[in-house]
C-alpha cells in the first residue's frame, strides 16, 4: 500500500465513522504496525486490516445482520448466530473489506472478522489485530496493563489474559457471550500451558 492508497483507504473509512472512532481506528492502526514489526509479519497487512477493523461499527443492526447472513463465507456466516448483537460489525466489517475495498487475503478477512470474539487458530495478524485494538492507548479499562506488558513477549500469552478478562467481564456484568470467545479461550489456554516459561536470569 503506497502513502497515496492508505490516505485514500482513511478517507474512504472517514466517511463512514465518527471523527472519534476514525481516532480510534489509526491509534489501532499504530499499535498494530509496531507489533507487527516486532513479531517479523507483513506491516502493509497489519495497516489494512487496522484500518478497515471498524468500518461497519456505525451500521445499523439490520445492515451489519444482512451482511453477514448473505456472506459467501461460512466461517463470516457462523458469526451471524452470535448473541452479542456488538460482535457483528466485526464479520460485517471483513464483508465490506472484501466486497467493498476489494481485499482477498484471507489472514487480512479473519482478523477483521475476529476482532472482537477471537477464535481458535487465530494466524499472527489476526492476534496482533484483537489486541492492537484491545490494548491502543485510549483503552484505560482495568487490566489493560496487564495484556500491554505481555505484548511483546507472547502474542499467545496476551491473548489468553485478554480473553480471560474479557470473559470475566462480561460474565461479572451479565452480558451474552459468543461462542467464539469461549473457545479461544480454551484454544489459546491450551497453548499457553505449552509455552516453556521463560529461562531463569542468571
Ligand atoms: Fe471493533
Ligand atoms: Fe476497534
Amino acid at each position: 500500500m503506497t502513502p497515496d492508497e492508505r490516505g485514500d483507504l482513511i478517507r474512504s473509512v472517514s466517511c463512514h465513522v465518527s471523527a472519534k472512532r476514525m481516532e480510534h481506528i489509526l491509534r489501532v492502526e499504530a499499535l498494530a504496525v509496531k507489533l507487527a514489526q516486532s513479531w517479523g509479519i507483513s506491516v502493509e497487512k497489519a495497516s489494512t486490516a487496522a484500518l478497515l477493523h471498524d468500518v461497519a461499527r456505525e451500521e445499523s443492526l439490520s445492515t451489519m445482520t444482512a451482511l453477514v447472513q448473505r456472506s459467501d463465507d461460512p466461517w463470516i456466516r457462523d458469526l451471524a448466530q452470535t448473541p452479542a448483537p456488538l460482535v457483528l460489525h466485526a464479520p460485517a466489517g471483513a464483508v465490506i473489506a472484501k466486497q467493498h475495498y476489494g481485499v482477498s487475503d484471507p489472514a487480512i478477512l479473519r482478523a477483521i472478522a475476529w476482532h472482537t470474539t477471537g477464535a481458535p487458530g487465530m494466524g499472527h495478524l489476526a492476534m496482533i489485530i484483537f489486541l492492537a485494538d484491545y490494548c491502543e492507548p485510549g483503552r484505560h479499562f482495568r487490566g489493560v496493563g496487564r495484556v500491554r506488558t505481555l505484548l511483546y513477549t507472547s502474542l499467545e500469552a496476551s491473548m489468553f489474559q485478554a480473553l480471560t478478562q474479557t470473559l470475566a467481564y462480561l460474565r461479572h456484568n451479565g452480558l451474552p457471550v459468543d461462542k467464539h470467545t469461549e473457545a479461544a479461550a480454551a484454544y489459546f489456554s491450551r497453548l499457553v500451558e505449552h509455552v516453556p516459561p521463560p529461562a531463569a536470569q542468571p
